[in-house]
């Protein structure tokens, strides 16, 4: 799908390695703290945008009515399949230390009454977080010590967590290791460790990470009640567009009644619907929202969520999909 522009005359191997070179972030706070997507063809973002861009929509105007974006999750009611990515540690990347991302971004998930996830946050900024909170999903990394996972889950369910998850995907680090974060080391990840971490709790577990039939139907086994088709924000090298795996995956996971969910790359309501049309339940929007939630906070956020939901209603309308149990693959076209 991503045509590669130079290849060596000789062996006509790829020059991508020789030639990439560190891009500078966009991003205010530490290096590496929040991800810089590098342009390059081993970055799986590239080929989520592709993928995306290539999907085209037919019309279906006749008897369409405006449509309702109202979408049930875990038997929860919220106001859009749209649902607020985990994007964790924000509130170290600021300069204006008085600015608290985090919690301005849980402010527009309550107010909006739209689903938002919680990641990698110590104990404490977590529980701060839950005091002025609506419905959350808790994700706890893939610690290499499966106690202190058992006690993150259980102290998301003592403080009203509608689900809790496990990042799957975030075992291995870029050296070939398991990763380390913030000093914590993380992986491996047996079906037996998730069968415990699913056991471990009454919530719903959502194994996220998913870019396979394979670990889907192993997430299923182990018990999870849903799953995120994603890889994390590019974090395998050429991994495959979630978009373009996720109707395998939603065949083979059907008559499970398990939750799909996916992100990667969804920038607008238009992607955002081209999701639901492959099947998705409801999606993710990370760094969707990342720029206006860093720059303006809470009313910026509110500002990008509403214009999502009206390119995601626009296109629903355009369609003939009245609400968000009706999008339909058929009006997919892909190239
Ligand atoms: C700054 C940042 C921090 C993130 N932290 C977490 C995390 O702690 N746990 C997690 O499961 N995902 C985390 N993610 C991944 C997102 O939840 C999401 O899966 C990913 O960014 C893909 O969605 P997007 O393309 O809409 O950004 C993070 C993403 C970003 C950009």
């Amino acid at each position: 799908m991503i045509k590669m522009s130079k290849t060596d005359a000789n062996t006509g191997a790829s020059l991508m390695h020789e030639e990439k070179k560190e891009v500078a972030s966009p991003w205010p706070g530490p290096k590496g703290m929040i991800p810089v997507t590098s342009g390059q063809a081993d970055d799986a973002n590239l080929h989520n945008r592709a993928y995306l861009d290539s999907i085209l929509v037919e019309m279906r105007i006749i008897d369409a009515i405006k449509p309702n974006l109202t979408t049930e999750i875990f038997g929860r009611k919220y106001s859009s399949p749209l649902t607020l990515a985990a994007l964790s540690h924000l509130n170290k990347v600021l300069p204006d230390k008085s600015r608290k991302p985090m919690q301005e971004k849980v402010a527009v998930a309550k107010k909006m009454n739209v689903l938002n996830w919680i990641g990698m946050e110590s104990d404490e900024d977590y529980m701060e977080m839950e005091k002025d909170a609506g419905d959350m999903i808790r994700i706890v990394k893939p610690f290499a010590d499966h106690e202190r996972i058992i006690k993150e889950l259980q102290l998301a369910e003592k403080l009203g967590a509608v689900a809790v998850g496990m990042d799957i995907d975030h075992v291995p680090g870029e050296n070939g290791d398991y990763d380390v974060v913030d000093g914590i080391p993380l992986g491996p990840l047996t079906f037996a460790d998730l069968r415990r971490y699913v056991k471990a709790t009454k919530l719903p577990f959502v194994a996220k990470g998913v870019l396979s039939v394979r670990d889907a139907t192993k997430a299923r086994d182990a018990g999870a009640s849903a799953i995120v088709v994603s890889h994390h924000h590019g974090r395998i090298p050429f991994g495959v567009p979630p978009l373009k795996i996720l109707p395998e995956i939603k065949k083979a996971l059907k008559g499970s009644k398990m939750t799909i969910f996916v992100d990667g790359s969804l920038m607008s309501g238009y992607d955002a619907y081209k999701a639901l049309a492959l099947g998705a339940d409801a999606v993710l929007i990370g760094r969707g929202i990342l720029p206006e939630l860093l720059k303006d906070g809470q009313a910026g956020t509110e500002a990008k969520i509403k214009k999502l939901n009206e390119e995601l209603s626009q296109m629903m309308l355009y369609t003939g999909i009245p609400d968000t149990k009706s999008f339909d693959r058929s009006i997919l076209h892909f190239e």
